[in-house]
């Protein structure tokens, strides 16, 4: 954003870089008002030459996730060698934009590369060496950059109910979890730290396992700071936005957040006006909980244009599902999150942005004066100023 000294400009200039395009407000300046963070997962068309990939995700979003970019295979596609390009370009541009972001994700038993092959020649000391190794290497190397990490992706079984057997599991038994959390907190202690997972979302069996596994967690005292609600839905299913809601309300009774990390409605192709206008419903309503519960502050899509989503290739003959057509046009379900961004602003102000550069923390200390505590209570301006200087200064 660039300072004018002229008369009249700087309003100006303020109203141009805050405004995404069409003239709105995008969706990203509403969730930095709102305090909360809004986004999209980063695919590999982020390195090709479509110059629109980029210039829509920093003008509409204020958080991005690596799609594939930071999973263990392609961090780590070789023992003990690492390659960070692709990912730190993410975080480069995360931080030349003033977004956040998300990691995803150090533990799977997918896009694990070389190690799910070597498991089964190891044993429980070198598969935890080998673990721990990991993530002392990718949070230490991300260190301070990562609001969220999920550090255990996707854990649970659907079938058994109990923990997936994973190659991890076998090898090191079911504390490579605990062991997991602990492990990266030690490398980034201020990165919040979440399971992910997907089909739990509203209240049923896998959602009451998923609480049960971050209960246990808590109890035992890990380091677990979040759920992730993967949110993969069927615009056709129904979905109850009251179970989720709930389930977001129990979970912060346990002092968790929750994330919505990996959101997409998929509808059957092509697209008729009529699913087009369920899926902004859809988009729209699921904001609005987020927004109504305080431990939800992160709202991710799982890409954000349909030129490039997982969904095609995975779920033959449909797709459709994001907030950005194939031509990066705002859809109908932008327009539904931008409208549950605009209905919350105001109604309850928050206190800590969203990472802030250095010139920000000017607009820190005028804002102050307008702005509030998450309990409501009036801020100050060296308030403001002191968390624009503190990066995502939560309360954990
Ligand atoms: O990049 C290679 C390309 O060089 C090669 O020609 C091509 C041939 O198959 O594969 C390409 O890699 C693919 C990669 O996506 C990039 O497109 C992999 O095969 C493919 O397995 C990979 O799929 C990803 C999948 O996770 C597995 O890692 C999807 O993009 C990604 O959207 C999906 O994301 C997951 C989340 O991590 C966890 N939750 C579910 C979500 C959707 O499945």
């Amino acid at each position: 954003m660039g300072i004018c000294k002229s008369a009249g400009l700087p309003v100006m200039v303020l109203v141009i870089a805050v405004t995404g395009i069409r003239g709105q407000e995008s969706a990203g300046n509403l969730a930095r008002k709102r305090g909360v963070y809004v986004g999209a997962a980063v695919g590999g068309a982020f390195w090709g030459s479509d110059v629109r990939y980029k210039d829509t995700l920093k003008k509409e979003y204020n958080i991005i996730v690596a799609e594939n970019a930071m999973k263990f295979d392609q961090l780590e596609p070789k023992r003990n060698l690492f390659t960070w390009k692709q990912a730190d370009d993410l975080a480069a541009f995360a931080a030349q934009n003033d977004m956040a972001l998300r990691g995803h994700n150090l533990v799977w038993h997918q896009a694990s590369g070389w190690i799910s092959q070597a498991a089964a020649g190891l044993d429980r000391i070198e598969m935890q060496g080998i673990l721990k190794n990991h993530i002392d290497s990718v949070v230490g190397h991300f260190q301070g950059k990562i609001l969220e990490w999920d550090v255990v992706n996707e854990g649970l079984d659907d079938a058994s109910g109990g923990l997936r057997d994973t190659f991890w599991r076998q090898r090191i038994g079911d504390d490579y979890l605990d062991s997991a959390f602990t492990w990266a907190h030690r490398a980034d202690p201020k990165a919040l730290l979440f399971y992910n997972d997907y089909s739990g979302e509203g209240m049923g069996g896998k959602a009451d396992r998923i609480y049960a596994l971050v209960k246990g967690m808590k109890d035992r005292g890990v380091p677990v700071q979040g759920v992730g609600l993967q949110c993969h839905f069927a615009s056709a299913k129904s979905f109850s936005v009251a179970d989720i809601d709930l389930n977001m309300k129990r979970l912060g009774a346990l002092g968790l957040r929750v994330s919505v990390t990996e959101l997409d409605f998929r509808t059957a192709l092509p697209a008729d006006s009529a699913a087009l206008a369920v899926q902004k419903d859809n988009y729209a309503r699921l904001l609005a909980v987020c927004l109504a519960n305080a431990n939800c502050k992160s709202f991710l899509t799982w890409g954000f244009t349909d030129a490039y989503s997982w969904v095609p290739d995975f779920f033959p003959g449909q797709g459709a599902a994001l907030p950005f057509d194939a031509e990066y046009k705002p859809k109908p379900a932008y327009q539904g999150m931008v409208q549950a961004l605009t209905d919350a602003v105001g109604i309850r102000p928050a206190l800590r942005p969203g990472p802030v550069r250095s010139q920000e923390v000017t607009l820190g200390f005028l804002r102050g004066s307008m702005e509030y505590s998450r309990e409501g209570t009036p801020g100050s301006g060296t308030r403001a100023a002191r968390n624009a200087l503190g990066k995502w200064m939560e309360p954990r």
